[in-house]
């Protein structure tokens, strides 16, 4: 058995889909401050904080679990800035009350959900495993410290982790309902979505006097359930006996915030009425990582690497779970890249 921490949210939802599909018995954690509840089945949810020893050792007790999937995390950049003590307390110490129960209960294989925040300023694009580490807000600095536990754990206990280092998670699984509803939201495609909704009267971008092509941020959308393929795949290499080795999860191709909005207009057919604001402090120019290691160890292939099909999966998601706020709204079936998706 599989336990899943955070697996009501939005990545961690998905990759609960993905390993009962590929055969494993699953459990999810999850406190349900971010995440919820109707994304998974009630027969697999415990509502356990992470800080909350007695329970997790009583979980640990009571359920025959050989690995976990860590993924609950506070994960807001700007929060996490104003915010630091939650993070802080929420990623790390509840990192730590975890993977001492881990090791009390004999469970010594992870998989831990980082970010490409840990690397900070690119010094070179694309990134890959062996950039230097040096995160430029409390959050990238949380999950560093995870990953720097995970490896002392290893040498003290024989821990054996898996450290995916995500890109940037987008798009919803094409078939179950299941996507991204952040509370509030502040990520882009989501937002954009938005506003060919209707729902916001306009997107604003953040700065438009970048070093790149169009002015704009450019970003390394890589689709959750290319994600979630992963997790299935890092699971199996632990479970086979493989050392710990860390892997970038993105797709190696950079889109500009510019491409995304132009993109959601072609997708939703709707336009979008657009801003442009201040840069966004902590923003780097450019986060486009290579993947190569995951591709070449785990056998890893994204299947959806396009944006026109992540975008598209996202607003098949998003019109269901948000259009039905907008009068006069007409429910349409999406097709993209002879994926056929479900309708609203
Ligand atoms: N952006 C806008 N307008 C908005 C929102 C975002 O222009 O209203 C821009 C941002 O400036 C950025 C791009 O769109 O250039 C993507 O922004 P997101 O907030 O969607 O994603 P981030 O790249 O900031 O964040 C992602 C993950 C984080 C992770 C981070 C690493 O969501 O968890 O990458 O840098 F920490």
């Amino acid at each position: 058995m599989i336990l899943v921490t955070g697996g009501a949210g939005y990545i961690g939802s998905h990759v609960v889909l993905a390993l009962e599909e590929a055969g494993f018995a699953v459990l999810v954690l999850d406190n349900l401050h971010h995440g919820h509840r109707e994304f998974v089945s009630p027969d697999l949810l415990l509502t356990v904080d992470l800080e909350d020893r007695q329970g997790l050792a009583a979980l640990f007790a009571r359920y025959p679990i050989e690995a976990v999937v860590h993924m609950a995390a506070f994960a807001y950049v700007g929060e996490s800035v104003r915010r630091p003590e939650l993070y802080y307390r929420n990623n790390i110490y509840g990192t730590l009350c975890l993977l001492e129960a881990m090791v009390a209960a004999d469970v010594r294989t992870i998989v831990f959900s980082s970010t490409c925040a840990t690397y900070g300023e690119p010094e070179e694009i694309p990134l890959s495993e062996n950039h230097p580490q040096r995160p430029v807000n409390p959050y990238g600095a949380t999950k560093l410290a995870v990953e720097r536990m995970l490896g002392d754990f290893g040498a003290a206990y024989g821990l054996r982790s898996v450290i995916f280092r995500y890109f940037n998670a987008a798009g919803a699984h094409p078939h179950a309902r299941i996507g991204e509803d952040h509370n509030p939201e502040t990520h882009l495609i989501p937002l954009v979505l938005d506003a060919a909704l209707g729902v916001r009267p306009h997107v604003t971008i953040f700065g438009e006097d970048y070093d790149t092509p169009d002015g704009t941020c450019v970003r390394d959308y890589i689709h959750v359930c290319d994600l979630a393929d992963a997790h299935i795949l890092g699971l199996k290499y632990l479970l086979a006996g493989h050392p710990s080795r860390t892997f970038n999860l993105g797709n190696g191709n950079g889109f500009s915030v510019r491409k995304v909005i132009d993109t959601v207009e072609q997708v939703s057919g709707q336009s979008v009425q657009v801003r442009v604001g201040a840069r966004r402090p902590g923003d780097p120019a450019i986060l486009v990582g290579s993947a190569s290691r995951a591709r070449q160890i785990l056998g890893w292939k994204p299947q959806y690497p396009d944006l026109e099909t992540i975008v598209a999966t996202a607003w098949n998601w998003h019109r269901y779970r948000f259009g039905r706020q907008t009068s006069g709204y007409v429910p349409v079936i999406v097709k993209a890249q002879g994926i056929p998706l479900v309708g609203v």
